[in-house]
């Protein structure tokens, strides 16, 4: 820079997070690193950054400290391309439906269901700390228990069964006392819905969506993609490739605990028919085994939820669950059970509400039809495609297990 440059004399006050306005001529650089550099002939201070306190060095900086700071740590590099790839990701998802004729349909947040019948909710009040009066919930804002929703699922299928090819993708909440790298309390998933479509047609939409968003990611952040490639898993770029170029694996889920069983690698958990398949049993199966995507399918019944449709041999439901290397499960879907007297009888076994369940089983009752969907979570296919190994650091202010900051 010439010292001639107006406001030359304040360059003192413009460190590191300062924001400037330099005018100038756009000339090729010398330097190392850039091609480009700004011949300035004036530069004004909008906003001084304190240097005695400014978290941010010109060095690099762990995530830990990072996700501490998670106000500023989009001004990063990494943090900066991370939420570019995030948006990217989500524009891809609602292409992918669009191009496909799939409704974006908006499920409720406020619910009375628990979907996935795990129990894992939120519960919402409106009431203060200790105003729950003698007529108990009934008092309450809904008169009713009321919650976060962990899933669009069954909000959606009302409206496959009437418009076809539907979608949801939005905020879902699970109360999961874990406190992993790969589980949020709050979270985004994607969740298409499809009439007339089987647990064949389920795998290949969750193939070709996770495909079409790989490719995007490929195709229009090159450059972002490169940091983390650089910075975070040197073989990023290959897995990407891969993934997106070769057919994935599937196998039915007692091939996948045989798989497990002879494996020579000590689990923490035991592999065994009738249990569910664990994270470590997940990765060793995408990451080690295959060494790509698989999706292992018919799961036994008395691991899944209650709407999966159930399959000829009385044991298993058509459910599926796709696995990637580095993450395990990614998502997590089933042909839905269609048939009136069988979901009945389901819901009854699994001792769940019948009452509550009214609205739904009347799908069955009014002109079913068979149905397929899945649950795509959207942080870990950004996990996925920048290879980062924490959700806290793919989502912009992370809430988990006991942290509730910013
Ligand atoms: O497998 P899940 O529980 O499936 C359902 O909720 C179905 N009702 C979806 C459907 O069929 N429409 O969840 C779907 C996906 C999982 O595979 C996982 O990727 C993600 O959601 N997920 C989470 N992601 C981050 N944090 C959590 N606590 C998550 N729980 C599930
Ligand atoms: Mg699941």
């Amino acid at each position: 820079m010439e010292s001639c440059a107006k406001g030359f004399d304040q360059l003192g006050d413009m460190g590191t997070g300062a924001s400037v306005a330099v005018e100038g001529g756009l000339v090729a650089s010398p330097g190392k690193g850039q091609a480009w550099e700004i011949k300035a002939t004036s530069v004004t201070l909008i906003g001084a950054a304190d240097q005695e306190a400014f978290p941010l060095q010109k060095k690099r900086h762990s995530d830990e400290f990072l996700r501490a700071i998670a106000h500023l740590r989009p001004r990063t590099n990494k943090y900066s391309a991370m939420f570019r790839i995030r948006a990217q990701l989500a524009q891809a998802i609602h292409r992918f439906f669009h191009e496909r004729g799939f409704f974006c349909i908006h499920a409720p947040v406020l619910t009375g269901s628990d979907c996935e019948g795990a129990g894992e909710m939120f519960r919402v009040t409106a009431l203060g700390p200790g105003a729950l009066g003698p007529e108990g919930v009934k008092g309450d804002f809904f008169g009713k228990d009321a919650f976060l929703t962990v899933s669009g699922q069954l909000s959606l299928e009302p409206f496959a069964l009437a418009l076809g090819d539907v979608y949801s993708f939005g905020p879902t909440f699970r109360a999961e006392p874990s406190d992993t790298a790969r589980h949020a309390a709050e979270f985004w998933m994607v969740e298409p819905e499809s009439a007339f479509a089987d647990l064949t047609d389920n795998m290949n939409l969750a193939e070709d969506i996770l495909k079409y968003c790989i490719q995007d990611v490929m195709d229009h952040r090159p450059d972002d993609l490169e940091l983390f490639a650089k910075w975070v898993d040197t073989s990023l770029l290959a897995t990407l490739e891969k993934l997106a170029a070769e057919p994935f694996e599937r196998i039915p889920y007692g091939e996948a605990v045989e798989i497990l069983r002879r494996a020579s690698k000590k689990f923490e958990y035991e592999a065994a028919f009738g249990k569910d398949i664990q994270t470590e049993h997940e990765r060793y199966l995408a990451e080690e085994h295959f060494k790509k995507p698989v999706i292992v399918y018919d799961y036994p019944k008395n691991i899944k939820a209650f709407y999966m449709r159930q399959n000829d041999d009385g044991q298993t439901v058509a459910a599926m669950d796709v696995l990637v290397p580095r993450i395990g499960e990614i998502v997590g879907g089933s042909a839905r059970e269609e048939r009136l007297d069988r979901l009945t009888a389901r819901v009854t076994e699994m001792g769940l509400d019948m009452e509550c369940y009214q609205w739904y089983l009347d799908t069955r009752r009014f002109g079913t039809a068979p149905h397929a969907g899945f649950g795509m979570g959207f942080e870990r296919l950004v996990m996925l495609a920048t290879g980062a190994t924490n959700i806290r650091d793919v989502i912009a202010f992370p809430r988990t297990y006991k942290h509730l900051e910013f």
